[in-house]
């Protein structure tokens, strides 16, 4: 079924700053927290899906640890080709809770 739907994530309290890894309906999906602001991506990198949590940050780039592949955190683009890029996902913050908006039917 083709659809969307908000899934808890985590508390906002417990989100560190900078990366945070978290698995909505098993989805992987980075929260990173930066200046005040959350962004939320894919957390499998768009070239042999390693997981891009372990890479990283630099301002609003994150380097893949894999193979040095790099994204920028607000559009999921790959910097060097940008028609290629991950998942970004929509959040919103409820109760202190974090949710992530799911595109059912798409990984
Ligand atoms: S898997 Fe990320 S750069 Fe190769």
């Amino acid at each position: 079924m083709i659809g969307s739907s908000w899934v808890y994530a985590i508390d906002e309290n417990k989100l560190q700053e900078n990366i945070n890894m978290v698995f909505p309906k098993g989805l992987p999906v980075l929260l990173i927290k930066k200046a005040g602001e959350i962004y939320a991506i894919s957390n499998k990198c768009a070239h042999m899906a390693c997981t891009l949590a372990g890479g990283t940050l630099k301002d609003y780039t994150i380097k893949c640890p894999c193979h040095d592949w790099k994204f920028d955190i607000r559009t999921g683009e790959f910097q060097d080709a940008r028609e290629i890029r991950i998942p970004v996902y929509e959040w919103k913050l409820s109760d202190g809770r974090i949710f992530i908006k799911i595109e059912e039917g798409k990984k």
